[in-house]
């Protein structure tokens, strides 16, 4: 009877609104499950925008973290490392050594930015939720901030709203949209002088702003190597997030909350180019995660990029496919210009991307991790699952019969593809041979997806 009441009690709470509360420590902030509108969105477009978007340089030979052109700022001002020589180099040669980086924000412009142009871009992307840099490392805020004193996109540059406008727009076609915000500011003089006042009176103020004033679905925090979580106050600002903010019930949130969280504490785990910090992530992970990566080699625009240094549409489908298939989503990264264009180059991956995944979408949204895929792996092929229905994604086109152990009996079908593809049960696996396809029947490019109903 006992027993019956708590439950009845849990019910009413529940029904009546007094939802779990958290409490601002790391057991009680993890204990929250990841919103599952997540888990099934699986891509979405990461957008990198600031006044470094007016240089829009960085080398294209360096390591990883060294190519990236947003922090062209913290490069010029470390002149002594060797690494940072061809930025101080390409400074005082285009722009001359007396620019400093500030003035960059008056040719930060966006006279171009057209943002119902942008959300569609990224609708037909097939993405379904977007991350843009409401505030990077150095501390230029896209939106009107108080604390930002005049540092902002609506008090210089544009004197525009940016963050502002493209929430309104990308919502306006059905995608969520959430913000990426740096907690550290390289050049704040009170972050350098006492960081415990920079976090009491600009930072948590700052981001309680952005959450109040936009309701973003996503908090996609950075720049927390510099300290432990302690003092960026992370799990009190978290409590508040979860249990009183506007967007306490669907928000997600990322790891990196101080020097010790990533993959460890938070919501969603992050790689960055397969990365985390310096160690290489390739594992699948039951814990949700995103891979975050440029389609070139860096974030922010670098326009010292060629050809060469993008990915191609296949190689960046393959992507997806492979962290989908371990469990993770990728947030793919554009880097618009300083007057407010998309690259076309840029858009053109895209709906390459969101070409394919207007056939085979299936196969991504939605899926899990299908718990037999070690014991069935094979070169090119990865897989996902949904309910009974198993989805074999194949990155070359199978011209010999597949077969697909830990699977006695299923209806095969290829996706976009209208006729049949016949199976047969072979020693521990199901046996079947693609359709053979024409240039006017091959339903997409880049790869094929069989799709298995009802696996036995
Ligand atoms: C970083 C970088 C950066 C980029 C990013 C994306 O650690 O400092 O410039 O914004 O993470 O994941």
């Amino acid at each position: 009877m006992k027993k019956y009441l708590f439950t009845l009690l849990m019910l009413a709470s529940s029904l009546m609104g007094f939802a779990q509360k958290y409490e601002a420590n790391w057991e009680s902030i993890d204990s929250r499950p990841v919103p599952e509108w997540f888990t099934d969105a699986k891509f979405g477009i990461f957008i990198h925008w600031g006044v470094f978007s007016v240089p829009a340089w960085g080398p294209t030979d360096a390591n990883v973290y060294d190519k990236y052109a947003e922090w062209y700022w913290n490069k010029l001002m470390n002149k002594e490392s060797s690494v940072n020589k061809n930025f101080v180099e390409f400074h005082n040669k285009t722009y001359g050594a007396d620019l400093k980086y500030q003035d960059f924000a008056n040719d930060f412009n966006c006279e171009m930015f057209a943002p119902t142009d942008w959300a569609k871009v990224f609708k037909e992307a097939g993405a379904k939720y977007v991350v843009l840099t409401s505030k990077h490392h150095e501390g230029f805020t896209l939106w009107p901030s108080e604390q930002s004193w005049n540092w902002n996109a609506v008090d210089i540059g544009p004197h525009r709203d940016l963050a502002g406008d493209l929430i309104t727009a990308v919502r306006a076609e059905g995608l969520r949209m959430g913000y990426y915000y740096s907690l550290y500011e390289w050049y704040n003089p009170l972050y350098k002088s006492d960081v415990n006042k920079y976090v009491d009176e600009h930072m948590i103020p700052q981001l309680k702003d952005l959450v109040n004033s936009y309701k973003p679905d996503i908090v996609w925090t950075d720049g927390e190597w510099d300290h432990p979580s302690e003092v960026w106050k992370s799990t009190e600002f978290l409590a508040w997030l979860y249990n009183d903010s506007p967007v306490k019930n669907e928000v997600v949130v990322n790891d990196r909350w101080g020097k010790e969280t990533r993959s460890v504490h938070g919501g969603i785990y992050t790689t960055e180019y397969d990365l985390v910090h310096t160690g290489v992530m390739k594992e699948t992970l039951t814990h949700p995660w995103e891979e975050c990566r440029g389609i070139g080699g860096s974030f922010g625009y670098n326009r010292n990029e060629n050809l060469e240094s993008y990915s191609t549409s296949e190689e960046l489908v393959h992507i997806l496919i492979d962290k989908v298939a371990r469990g993770g989503n990728l947030l793919l990264n554009i880097g618009p210009t300083a007057d407010g264009r998309i690259p076309v180059i840029q858009q053109q991956r895209l709906k390459d991307m969101g070409d394919w995944l207007s056939v085979n979408g299936e196969s991504i949204y939605g899926t899990t991790i299908w718990e037999k895929a070690d014991a069935a792996k094979q070169s090119n092929v990865f897989y996902t699952k949904k309910g009974n229905d198993l989805f074999v994604i194949c990155t070359k086109f199978p011209e010999k019969p597949l077969t697909i152990k830990g699977v006695k009996s299923a209806k095969v079908s290829m996706l976009g593809f209208d006729g049949k593809v016949s199976a047969k049960p072979s020693g521990n696996g199901l046996t079947f041979t693609a359709p053979s396809v024409t240039p006017a029947t091959n339903p997409c490019d880049y790869a094929w997806v069989f799709k298995l109903e009802g696996v036995k």
